[in-house]
């Protein structure tokens, strides 16, 4: 992760609520720790928060830890100077509104974020940001509204675009006509430090759930009586600013993970068809945000590429996997499978090889390979059935080949083994010891041909 640029001016700090149970996922990891294309939510929406802000809150609760580890891990560059962990005094105060209590702001704007919006980006962020009204709530329309709060826009204030918001109703708490609003809170905010502070001590929890909602923020400073107890002599302004819903969706459910991940897949393939890769069919393709092309890539269909790759100037075929590797220069599949840590470097990968820490450079290996823990030089080929026998049952050993070295079929090299340049070993050969240079290495018992022994066995006359 790249740091902040130190030259930045911010003016907002931003809160993401994370604390909740999360019980609607059905899950034991943590809501905010369920990952789309290889990020989780939790780091996607820090992805898109740190170039706005260097004062980042994470409100915790509920698997505190977890969230905690997995966030260190990622972003320990920034923790703790940008991203700062908060506990929310949960048993006391449950819900939205809770989890603001007691968070040290830098700034005097906060941004306030649900920890389970992870397709929102920092153009829509900043935009909310830049607007100048004390609070401004982030709004969509949907046909289907469920799940979502309802919000109440002025008719009389504001104007049609930039209406003024009258109050939020959780849907537990609507009633029918509150409930068929389709204008829904998307779940992001911006709030004047100030007011904020000033309103959350008055949230109640005298709703269905029991929970202090932040919504409820909006009707406490609708609230004129309230307002002049705490001595706010001036109108609050409240604006929507309407944003994308798929963008803005949250996530509570498995079935929503799994349409969010939808929505970021034909995000990162449009990126990738921008860059000049080319996919038969782009919708059977999967690829993770660690997913770097270069070069003219050809993708055939039901490819799986995941963790941190680069495919350069690469065809992969139709059905293969390719994990955390660099290829370049390459064709790999079909139904092929690069396993973590590969360096594949013009070379041939063909059907049904299995390819796991292996360095190829300059190799062929057409067919129903496995090829673990090795190094293979230029100019070499793999021929069918080729096995490095990379597990003796305790450890995992290298196999090296050298350049020019042509394996026939069905051959297993017991690792740890070396292999020098310019070697033939023949088919069906278990090789177990170095080979030299310039030799012919070969193990196999001598074929001795019984005439006649298919008649004396079957009977008959052949
Ligand atoms: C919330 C909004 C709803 C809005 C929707 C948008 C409230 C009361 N409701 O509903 O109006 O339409 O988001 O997606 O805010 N969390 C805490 N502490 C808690 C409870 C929740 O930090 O005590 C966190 C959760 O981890 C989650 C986020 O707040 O990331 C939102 O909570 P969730 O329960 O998903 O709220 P919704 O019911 O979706
Ligand atoms: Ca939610």
């Amino acid at each position: 992760m790249k740091k902040c640029a130190k030259l930045e001016i911010f003016s907002h700090s931003v809160v993401v609520l994370c604390a909740g149970a999360g019980t609607r996922m059905k899950s034991h990891t943590p809501k905010v720790l369920h990952t789309l294309c290889g990020r989780s939510m939790i780091s996607l929406i820090l992805r898109e928060s740190l170039p706005i802000s260097d004062d980042i809150h994470i409100v915790l609760y509920h698997q505190a830890d977890k969230i905690t580890d997995s966030i260190m891990r990622e972003f320990s560059e920034h923790i703790p100077s940008h991203i700062h962990f908060h506990t929310q005094d949960h048993k006391n105060y449950p819900g939205t509104g809770g989890a603001l209590m007691g968070v040290k702001c830098k700034y005097e704007k906060i941004l306030v974020l649900n920890g389970d919006m992870p397709l929102v980006r920092t153009a829509s962020l900043q935009a909310l940001c830049a607007r100048q009204e004390s609070i401004v709530l982030s709004v969509f329309e949907l046909a289907n509204p469920q799940g979502y709060g309802r919000v109440v826009l002025d008719s009389k204030k504001g104007t049609k675009s930039s209406p003024q918001v009258q109050a939020i109703i959780e849907e537990k708490d609507a009633n029918a006509k509150q409930k068929a609003i389709t204008t829904l809170n998307a779940g992001v905010y911006v709030f004047e430090k100030s007011l904020l502070e000033t309103l959350l001590p008055h949230l109640s929890n005298t709703n269905a759930q029991q929970e202090y909602y932040l919504t409820d923020i909006i009707a406490l400073a609708r609230d004129t009586n309230l307002l002049k107890k705490c001595k706010i002599t001036r109108a609050i302004d409240i604006g929507a600013e309407f944003v994308n819903s798929e963008e803005f969706m949250g996530i509570n459910s498995k079935a929503h993970l799994a349409d969010a991940q939808e929505v970021l897949l034909a995000r990162l393939r449009n990126e990738a068809m921008q860059k000049g890769v080319r996919f038969d069919i782009p919708q059977s393709v999967y690829i993770e945000c660690g997913v770097e092309f270069i070069g003219e890539c050809v993708i055939e269909n039901g490819v799986r590429i995941s963790g941190e790759c680069v495919i350069e100037d690469s065809h992969i075929k139709a059905h293969s996997v390719v994990e955390s590797s660099t290829i370049k220069r390459s064709d790999v599949g079909p139904c092929a499978h690069i396993r973590p840590k590969c360096e594949i470097i013009d070379t041939h990968i063909g059907n049904f090889v299995e390819v796991k820490a292996g360095k190829l450079n300059g190799v062929k290996a057409g067919h129903l390979s496995y090829l673990g823990d090795c190094e293979v030089g230029r100019g070499s080929n793999v021929g069918a059935g080729v096995i490095t026998c990379n597990y003796d049952g305790k450890q995992k050993h290298k196999t090296l080949i050298g350049e020019n070295v042509f394996i026939g079929s069905d051959c297993q090299l017991v690792a740890p083994i070396s292999i020098e340049s310019s070697v033939i070993i023949a088919a069906g050969t278990t090789v177990t010891q170095n080979i030299p240079s310039g030799a012919l290495a070969i193990s196999r018992t001598k074929q001795s041909n019984k005439l006649g022994f298919f008649a004396r066995f079957f009977g008959g006359s052949k």
